[in-house]
């Protein structure tokens, strides 16, 4: 509750001579905000910040970052302690419960996702209504919406029913992604198995085949459960506060994801993993001149854009790019690619942008996409399923924003305000009177 945190300090603001004073508010890592809650009643003014850069929606106990010390946090442990020791249901559990589980409750739990993880076999026809090259996040927005139709009773007092609610979601997601997957390869459909981990589960759901059973390779679901506890939250970001906004109207869990993965297939967002991969598969077909790439994103009058690079918070590394990249060449040496031309590529743009002046004085580095597409596609994970490799992950953060959002007791519909710019008030005119104008 922010009340809880309005700091002793106060800010002053002088409009027109007077003198306002407004709240500070401070979180436990030091950062402080200026609560403006009643600036407009008192003022008459609102503040813009297009693209919310100052701005603070809400207070939040679930994730820490700075990104001027490469600092990221989950529920107060470090994301490297994470990665390098926990299972991504392990991780699940701290996002959505605010505690890392006892084994028994980690018994609970997995035991809970391996009940959950069959879909309603209606809507497995749903499948086959989709045209054979839609793009799997919109799939995976779709059938997320549509299991609030098959599960009513979860849209109820979620309060009570979070734990069911979370498992049911965070289990048949993973089928769901498989199940796509399967349908656009035109394969028979693998279902969850019961004695298999999360990770083990959704990759046996993914490659295993009449004609070819799947293997399971320890270092790959490794490599998996690590990426999906990197991008398994990320505090404000534009899908979080989407799946925030849109469940600030009271709407149930599985809507509010649906819309938080629509906002995460962005290519400026979720999708840039996919475009990594394209943009080196390109460099690389070209005959590897990446130089002629990193010289077009410096080109202020070329909208091209080194994907992989710059973050809206981080201005110095991304502590999850370092995990992965180091997670990358594990994998890459376990499935016994001792060479990827891709990731040769990709090492040396980062060698060259790292001493670049155009990008050190942006502090453009490597984000948690640039070394991620490496890995799924090592894993046999074709591009166009790489951002919906990252919402598995994101799903856990999501799901932990919703719940902490509806147990606020401050909760408000989200609805920020604008400046207006166009027409002032003016005279109706009939339709037979009207005359063309040039397009505003
Ligand atoms: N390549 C070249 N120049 C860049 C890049 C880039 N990847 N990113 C930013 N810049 C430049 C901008 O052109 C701008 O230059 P200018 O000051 O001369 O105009 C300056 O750096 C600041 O850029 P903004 O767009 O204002 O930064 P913002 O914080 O709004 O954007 C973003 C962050 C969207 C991530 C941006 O860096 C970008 O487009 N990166 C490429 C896409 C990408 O990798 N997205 C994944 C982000 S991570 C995630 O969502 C999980």
């Amino acid at each position: 509750m922010i009340d809880n945190y309005i700091y002793d300090k106060k800010a002053e603001l002088i409009i027109d001579g007077k003198t306002y004073t407004l709240p500070i508010v401070e979180g436990k890592e030091g950062e402080k905000a200026i609560d403006i809650r009643k600036l407009r009643s008192q003022t008459g003014y609102i503040t813009i910040d297009s693209g919310f850069m100052n701005t603070g929606s809400c207070v939040s106990s679930i994730t820490f970052l700075d990104g001027e010390k490469s600092i990221l946090n989950y529920r107060g442990y470090a994301i490297e302690d994470l990665a390098n020791n926990c299972s991504f249901v392990e991780v699940a559990y701290l996002l959505v419960h605010g505690s890392l589980p006892t084994q028994e409750q980690l018994s609970e739990f997995s035991q809970l996702l391996g009940g959950f993880a069959l879909i309603h076999e209606d809507m497995i026809h749903f499948f086959d209504h989709f045209p054979p090259y839609a793009p799997p996040m919109s799939i995976l927005s779709s059938m997320v919406n549509s299991l609030c139709n098959f599960y009513p009773e979860m849209s109820d007092n979620p309060g009570e029913n979070i734990d069911m609610m979370a498992a049911r979601l965070i289990s048949k997601i993973r089928t769901i992604a498989a199940f796509s997957y399967k349908k656009s390869m035109g394969q028979p459909l693998v279902y969850p198995r019961h004695d298999y981990s999360y990770c083990a589960n959704f990759l046996n759901m993914m490659f295993d085949s009449p004609v070819k059973p799947y293997v399971v390779n320890d270092a790959v679901v490794a490599a998996l459960n690590k990426l999906l506890i990197l991008h398994a939250d990320h505090e404000q970001n534009c899908s979080t506060s989407t799946v925030r906004l849109v469940g600030s109207a009271k709407v149930n869990l599985y809507a509010s994801i649906s819309a938080g993965i629509s906002a995460l297939w962005g290519p400026l967002h979720g999708g840039a993993n996919q475009a990594v991969i394209e943009m080196l598969e390109e460099i690389y077909e070209n005959g590897g001149n990446y130089m002629k790439y990193i010289e077009r994103a410096k080109n202020s009058k070329d909208p091209f854009r080194l994907v992989g690079f710059g973050h809206r918070v981080y201005k110095s590394h991304d502590p999850r790019s370092r995990i992965i990249k180091n997670a990358c060449e594990q994998v890459l040496a376990s499935m016994g690619f001792y060479s990827d031309p891709l990731l040769d590529i990709a090492r040396e743009i980062e060698e060259v942008v790292l001493r670049d002046d155009y990008f050190v004085s942006r502090n453009l580095y490597p984000n948690v996409d640039f070394y991620s597409g490496i890995i799924y596609r090592a894993i046999g994970i074709p591009s166009n399923m790489f951002t919906v490799m990252f919402a598995l992950g994101r799903l856990p953060g999501w799901i932990a924003h919703w719940k902490e959002m509806w147990d606020d007791p401050n909760w408000r519909i989200g609805r920020p305000r604008q400046i207006y710019i166009g027409p002032k008030r003016r005279p109706f005119v009939p339709v037979a009177e009207r005359k063309a104008y040039p397009a505003q």
